[in-house]
């Protein structure tokens, strides 16, 4: 008989990666086939994120919807930043949930699911070298783990606590299921980490002396890999040698995320993020002259504590500097464990909401302009997937999302596309 694995996923690439190699883990070593029918499933996972307060509510009704359709002997475990961060309290408030296994403790998924009852959360375990069950069988792009943890202490945030401190894994691991994949046919890799270019800072055993440019340096020469992403790196970490090897890596995609927070100095340094509004826009300006078609994205946190508009104009200067092609924008969320739950003056919600309300639509104006200017461009096209309206999709290096009629020979292949048109989401492309 069959046994079938349901998996949800909330949260940041991350955890999406940490369910693909949850999947692949069940599949390969313990027989699990994937179904995206919790009702047909034998093992329910919950795969959760804890970064702001409200997904984290959520999980306690989804734990009971899911208990409600499951099969009768089916198991229900919850995993990832929320099971890291409540650990038993979970298993003590909901009865029906078998097994905790926390963010930093993937890797131990095949051997908790036979143990009822199992917490499994440590956030000191190290599995920077465990080599995850691969199960890729298509696809054009795929997301690589670059390291585990966090060693930042930006103070609204709970990542540190849930994921652990920072280790980064062995550049031989990471060069080596970047060439796997190259094989398979993936074109196109996402680095990822909490930080991407503090890379190789600390490794759980001897390892040579490497940096994050020289990891990109080294990835570059994979044949069959022509486009390489990451997420997130952090502008404090954005020296002269990491913006070098970003502007003239041929295969290092030239989109961006830069991580804001804030415009002010003032909440920059309550939020211990180490930078200034200054060293910012610097960063940005000399990425701007070294690169004609950048894209730079942004994550925006407003009403943290002391904001006040005096604050909240200062993030709307950057954003009218910079011109970001993308903004995650956040009300700030208390989180437990966290420094800055101990501050006072709590900017009330009806601000918080307005000043969020006016980044949202001043970044549409943005956007909308951003994309008119790229009518008329020329750019090379990696096809990912056909639409159901009968057209297909690709993204430019420089991140954007490009549509054009859909043509199966193409998908997975480059081409080169003129722009005759823009939407906010996307592009609307012809193929030359
Ligand atoms: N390591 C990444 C961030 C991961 S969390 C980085 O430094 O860029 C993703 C985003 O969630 C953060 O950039 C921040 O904007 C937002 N975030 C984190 N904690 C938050 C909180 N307590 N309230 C609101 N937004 C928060
Ligand atoms: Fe959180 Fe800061 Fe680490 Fe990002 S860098 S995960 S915001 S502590
Ligand atoms: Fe990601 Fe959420 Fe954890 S954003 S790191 S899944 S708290």
């Amino acid at each position: 008989m069959d046994k079938y694995v349901f998996i949800e996923t909330m949260g940041c690439a991350m955890n999406v990666h940490d369910s693909e190699n949850i999947l692949a883990e069940l599949e390969i070593k313990e027989g699990y086939k994937h179904t995206l029918d919790p009702k047909k499933a034998d093992l329910i996972l919950i795969n959760t994120c804890s970064i702001r307060e409200k997904p984290e509510r959520k999980l306690f009704s989804e734990i009971g919807q899911y208990a409600k359709i499951k099969k009768k002997n089916a198991k229900i475990g919850v995993c990832g930043c929320t099971a890291s961060h409540l650990g038993e309290q979970i298993l003590k408030k909901s009865p029906d949930v078998n097994f905790v296994l926390g963010a930093r403790n993937i890797s131990k998924i095949t051997s908790i699911i036979h143990q009822d009852g199992a917490i499994e959360v440590a956030t000191d375990y190290d599995d920077s070298s465990y080599v995850f069950a691969s199960n890729r069988a298509s696809g054009v792009k795929a997301m690589v783990n670059i390291s585990i943890g966090c060693d930042k202490k930006c103070t609204y945030c709970i990542v540190p606590h849930t994921r652990g401190n920072e280790i980064s894994i062995p550049m031989d691991i990471i060069l080596s299921q970047a060439q796997k994949l190259a094989q398979q046919g993936v074109k196109e890799i996402l680095l990822l980490g909490q930080n991407v270019n503090n890379y190789g800072k600390k490794f759980s055993t001897a390892h040579p002396k490497v940096n994050f440019s020289k990891l990109l340096h080294e990835l570059a020469q994979i044949d069959g890999i022509y486009r390489i992403r990451f997420t997130s790196p952090h502008p404090l970490q954005m020296d002269d040698e990491f913006l070098k090897e970003f502007a003239c890596n041929q295969k290092v995609c030239k989109s961006i995320h830069m991580p804001l927070q804030s415009g002010s100095n003032k909440i920059l340094k309550l939020m211990k993020r180490g930078y200034t509004q200054k060293w910012f826009l610097e960063r940005v300006a000399k990425l701007k002259s070294m690169i004609p078609h950048l894209s730079i994205g942004t994550d925006i946190i407003v009403g943290f504590p002391y904001e006040d508009d005096l604050d909240f104009q200062e993030t709307m200067h950057v954003v009218e500097k910079v011109q970001f092609d993308t903004i995650y924008s956040f009300i700030y969320s208390i989180r437990p464990h966290t420094e800055a739950a101990s501050l006072e003056h709590n900017v009330p919600y009806a601000i918080a909401h307005q000043r969020l309300l006016e980044l949202q639509n001043r970044h549409k104006e943005i956007l909308d302009s951003n994309n008119k200017k790229e009518i008329g461009r020329v750019y090379e096209i990696l096809w990912e997937n056909a639409r159901e309206d009968g057209l297909m999709e690709g993204k430019s290096d420089h991140g954007k999302i490009i549509r054009a009629p859909f043509q199966e020979e193409l998908i997975g292949t480059f081409t080169a596309v003129k722009i005759l048109d823009s939407r906010r989401a996307y592009l609307i492309g012809e193929i030359l």
